[in-house]
Order: C-alpha cells, then structure tokens, then sequence
C-alpha cells in the first residue's frame, strides 16, 4: 500500500488509488496527483474536511499573539520533525511519534496550539521530498489533524484539564477522554476517506483501523504526559533528554522492520529462482501472492493473516525443486506414477519451509494448497472446513492465475471464462466465499 493519507503512525490510508489503466491479466495501480483528477464523492469528502479543519485553524489564530510564542514555535518545529521521523512499515505508511508531541502540545497550550501544531506538522512533514505526497493529500492530513487536535483539546478542557498543569491524580479522566477522541476521530475519518477509496464496507475498514491505532494512542499517550511533564519541570532541555531514549527505541524498531521487509524480499527471490527455468510459469507466484493478499484483505482477515498468507503464496510451489523437470515439463499426459510424483509438491514444499521459524505457520497453508472441499485433493484429501482458509485462498488465487496465463498447450483464458470456471468449481472443490471475494475485487478494479 504505497502512501499518503495519514494518522501518526501513517497506517491509516496510505493506500493508492486503484484506477485500473489497462487490464489484461494484472491491474496496474497509479496515483492520482491532483484532486481535480479524484472522483466526486471523494473530492468533496476532502474538501468539507479542509474546510472544517480551516475554520478551526481560523478560530484559533489568537495562538500567535499567546507570550510564550518561543515555547509554542520550538513544539510546532518538534511536530514536524517527528511526523517527518517515520519507520516505514511492510504494507505501507509507517509509525511516527508524531501523536506525542502533538499531544504534549494540548497538555501545555491547548486546544488552539494544538491544532496548528498538529495540522502543520503533517503539513509540512518529509519538506526535503515535500513533492513525495500530493497537495491534496496534505492538506487533507493537515484538515483532519487540526479536527482531531481541536476536538481533543477541547474535551480536555471541558472536563476540567488545565492547559499547563498537568496533574496526574486531577487530570486522569480528561487526558483519557481527550486522547479517546483524538484517536476516535482519527479512526473515523480516515475510514470514510478508505472506504470512499477502495469501495470496501466501511465497518471492516472502520475495525482493522481500530486494531492498528488503539494499541498506538495508547502507548504514545503516556510519552506525550511525559514529554510535557519533562518541558513543565526541564524546560527545552528536558524534552532533548527525553527525545534521546525515543529515538534508540525507534533505531531499533526500524532496524526490525528492515529485516521483515528482507524476509519478504528473500522469499521473493526464491520464488523467481524457482520459476526462472520455465517461461510459463515465471511470474506466477508473485501474481497468486497478489491476488492471495487481495482476497485475504477483500475477506476482512487481520493484517498478520494476510502477511503468512502472501509468505505461502510466493512458496506454494517451491515443493517442485524436489520433482525432476523432465516430469515437471512433460509436454504429454502423465502416466500415474508420474502424476502421483507431481502430487508429493505440497508435502515436499512444506516440509522444506517448515524449519524457517517465521514460515512456521506458512508450511500448513503450502501443504494443503491442492485440497478440494469434496475430499478429491491432495496430500490429505481434506474436506470441507478441515481445510485451512488460507489453503483455500491459495487455492483460488493458484487456478486463477493459472487458467489466466498462457501456457504451453493453450492460451491464456479471458478473465470472464476464468471466473465462469471457479463458479463452477466453487460448487464441489472451491470455497465458494473465497471465489465470490475474489470476484468482488476484479469487479472493483473494473476488470469483469
Ligand atoms: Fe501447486
């Protein structure tokens, strides 16, 4: 999910716009850099968020003429650089501390102050690749923090907080409701912005976005207490100290996240060392991987699913290296000694996989990934839900690409003879859900 609409931790919608521009088997997915370009219900969905998020702004300009201004200006320049500190994340966006400053900000200014230190941090976050993110983008980012901040602030205050005095013991239900609404809000509008996007429900979108951002506000919370607790006591240079101990945390954390992005470019080049012998099938992986995390997303399966998924989707075969080529390229029928060699692949895959401590969970999903729901497959002649779902995915998104690829005795079938085809399978071997989720997301990239 390349990027840009955003929450702090940049998790929210940074996904592009999928505008299919020419589909024959894969659908290419391009940004759109002007909102002119957007659709309407989008366009004037960002619009109306720029527009309350300037009034809010507008409302507050008297934060400028405030006497400690030096103090306000060193948090805003602070809310820049951490929104412009950001440790990308596999899927796309990625994970500032953004919120804490921001927060830190309500705690000590207010409302108002924290409104403009929050819609300008995200407005002017990355200024050395200011051009990375469209306009529109920003200012939509800008409208929706502002909203956010204004409203936080605005119930810290109505339930007795006092801009300045943080105070533990006193301030605990307000800090609370103040940091609920902040992310509330920033869940709910970002929801609305996915779901206009993508056409996807937006209760599943409004629940995966939910899961990702509680656990985030609650732990950045406590560090914007402690960042205005440490300017309150130590002045700039409490906050510096302070900042020392995050940014070994965030080395580490995106030291992490480097090496998941390394795994899955490991996998990656395994899967096209596998295929690179045969022209037919070179690219099949990485297109069942694509179709096998669309699927996944489209069924409303969580974030870490989709990931083990894709993992046994890019290996589903790597069994093979185990079953010579004269078999594997026979150009004939095969003779039954033969076809039974064939079907030992998902037991040999999984077994080879089984070792990788992180594909632990994958090496089930390879093993099963030639079951039918009749009990006709292969190696265990599993039925019904004894398969995994994730097998069943695999599956789908395997005979799809296959039916839809050219291959050494036929050509490549249309997508609508491809999707006649799993109608039909999905009666006895296919799990007709995961054929219809499957159909769902061809219809949205407007290819049937
Ligand atoms: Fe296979």
């Amino acid at each position: 999910m390349g990027n840009s609409y955003s929450t702090h931790t940049g998790s929210g919608w940074w996904g592009k716009l999928p505008l299919v521009m020419c589909f024959r088997r894969r659908p290419q997915i391009v940004e759109v850099k002007l909102l002119k370009n957007l659709p309407f219900k989008l366009k004037f969905y960002i619009t109306i968020i720029d527009i309350i998020g300037l009034l809010i702004l507008f409302k507050s300009i008297d934060v400028f003429k405030i006497p400690n201004l030096g103090d306000f200006l060193f948090f805003l320049i602070l809310a820049v650089l951490a929104e412009s500190f950001k440790v990308d994340l596999p899927y796309g966006g990625g994970v500032t501390v953004g919120f804490a400053v921001v927060f830190a900000s309500i705690l000590l200014f207010g409302a108002s102050a924290g409104a403009w230190i929050a819609a300008v941090g995200i407005l002017l976050k990355d200024l050395h690749n200011f051009s990375s993110t469209p306009l529109y983008k920003r200012l939509f980012n800008a409208g929706m923090f502002a909203i956010m901040a204004g409203a936080s602030g605005s119930v810290y205050k109505l339930l007795g907080g006092m801009p300045g005095h943080i105070e533990l013991g006193q301030n605990l239900l307000p800090i609370a409701a103040s940091i609920l609404v902040y992310a509330f809000i920033n869940i709910t509008l970002l929801t609305v912005v996915m779901s206009i996007a993508s056409g996807n429900r937006p209760v599943s979108i409004w629940v995966s976005n939910l899961k990702w951002a509680t656990p985030h506000y609650l732990a950045l919370g406590p560090l914007g207490i402690l960042l205005g607790l440490s300017y309150t006591n130590f002045g700039y240079q409490g906050v510096v100290l302070l900042l020392i101990p995050i940014l070994a945390a965030r080395h580490s954390f995106k030291l992490y996240m480097e090496m998941r992005k390394v795994y899955l470019e490991t996998i990656q080049a395994l899967a096209s060392a596998i295929e690179a012998k045969d022209p037919y099938t070179k690219g099949h992986s990485e297109r069942v991987a694509q179709y096998a995390v669309k699927i996944s997303r489209e069924m409303g399966l969580p974030e870490d699913r989709v990931e083990i998924i894709q993992y046994a989707a890019l290996l589903h075969d790597i069994g093979k290296i185990g079953i010579s080529d004269r078999i594997l390229n026979k150009p004939g029928s095969l003779s039954d000694i033969e076809f039974e060699t064939i079907k030992s692949h998902p037991a040999i895959g999984s077994q080879i996989i089984r070792g990788v401590r992180f594909l632990e969970k994958a090496s089930e999903l390879v093993k099963h990934h030639h079951e039918k729901r009749n009990g006709t497959g292969y190696p265990d002649g599993l039925k019904q839900d004894q398969i995994p779902l994730g097998a069943e995915i695999l599956s789908v998104a395997d005979i799809f690409d296959a039916l839809t690829s050219d291959r050494p005795y036929r050509k490549a079938w249309s997508i609508k003879e491809a999707v006649n085809q799993l109608k039909k399978e999905a009666k006895a071997q296919l799990n007709p859900n995961v054929v219809n989720a499957l159909i769902r997301v061809l219809e949205k990239e407007g290819v049937v």
